[in-house]
């Protein structure tokens, strides 16, 4: 068992190489339970492949992962989400002809209880899981503000409402660390900011998150503490504050200071 002083989630010497190209060299990093966390870096940095390793898509070269005290290092993606550490992705609807809810209802019933024998007879406690499921993303759906749109297929729905799908999914199976790889991406305005309001909602429930995110501005506000790749390298970590000051930040990535500034 751990307590609740364990990190979420840690690694140590964490590095990846794809033919020749080292897109995450001995990477460090601790984040503690409830702690939104970002992660900035220009294009290729690396930001993506940390979030494979972590969680179980891509295998390392080296280094270990840990979740919660136990080593996942390598552990397949689906056991990896069973432990509480989902991603959640941009396209994400595992059915696109079924309904919204029925793509939510999939998703939760990796939670289900009951057994193979309970699902041929339709015993009792099959039909309460049944009903305690369907509740649970119905909830779900409601809590992404799509409460209204179950019963239409996943492909018909907008980008927006498409990601906020995705988010319901990334929910279904009770994470206690949500990993999000660009959950504005192709959103506009209005839809970054209704998804980044439902992030911090999740926060808030006590969520560790992990963002990676282009906009600055919506990183820095969001999170404790950043850590900054390039060409796979952590070059630093910090708070937002020190991270905008940190002068191989601004030299690698930033470019200059008022990068932060802008709007
Ligand atoms: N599946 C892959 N096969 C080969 N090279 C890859 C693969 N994924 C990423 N890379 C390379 O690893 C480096 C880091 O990429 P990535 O993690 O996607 O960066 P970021 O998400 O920060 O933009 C890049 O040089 C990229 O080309
Ligand atoms: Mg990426």
């Amino acid at each position: 068992m751990t307590g609740p002083v364990s990190d979420a989630v840690s690694t140590q010497g964490l590095t990846k190489v794809y033919r020749g190209t080292v897109a995450l060299s001995d990477l460090d990093l601790t984040i503690r339970q409830g702690d939104a966390f970002g992660f900035i870096g220009p294009n290729g940095a690396g930001k993506s492949t940390a979030f494979n390793v972590v969680t179980g898509f891509q295998p390392p070269n080296a280094g270990r992962v840990h979740f919660e005290g136990a080593d996942i290092t390598a552990e397949p993606p689906y056991r990896i989400a069973e432990r509480g550490l989902v991603r959640m992705f941009q396209r994400t609807s595992l059915f696109p002809e079924a309904g919204a809810l029925d793509n939510v209802l999939t998703a939760c019933h990796r939670l289900a209880r009951t057994g193979l024998r309970d699902v041929l007879f339709m015993t009792r406690s099959h039909r309460v899981e049944e009903h305690r499921l369907e509740e649970r993303a119905r909830a779900l759906l409601a809590f992404v503000g799509l409460g209204h749109k179950g019963d239409e297929p996943a492909r018909s729905l907008s980008c927006g409402e498409q990601r906020l799908l995705g988010l319901a999914i990334a929910l279904a199976p009770a994470p206690s660390v949500l990993l999000l790889d660009e959950p504005a991406a192709g959103l506009n305005a209005v839809e970054t900011e209704r998804l980044m309001r439902l992030i911090e909602g999740i926060r808030a429930q006590g969520l560790s998150v992990l963002l990676v995110e282009h906009d600055m501005k919506l990183v820095m506000g969001m999170c404790d503490r950043v850590v900054v790749l390039n060409y796979g390298v952590k070059i630093a970590e910090g708070t937002p504050a020190e991270i905008q000051r940190h002068p191989e930040v601004i030299r690698a990535y930033l470019g200059s200071g008022d990068a932060l500034a802008r709007p």
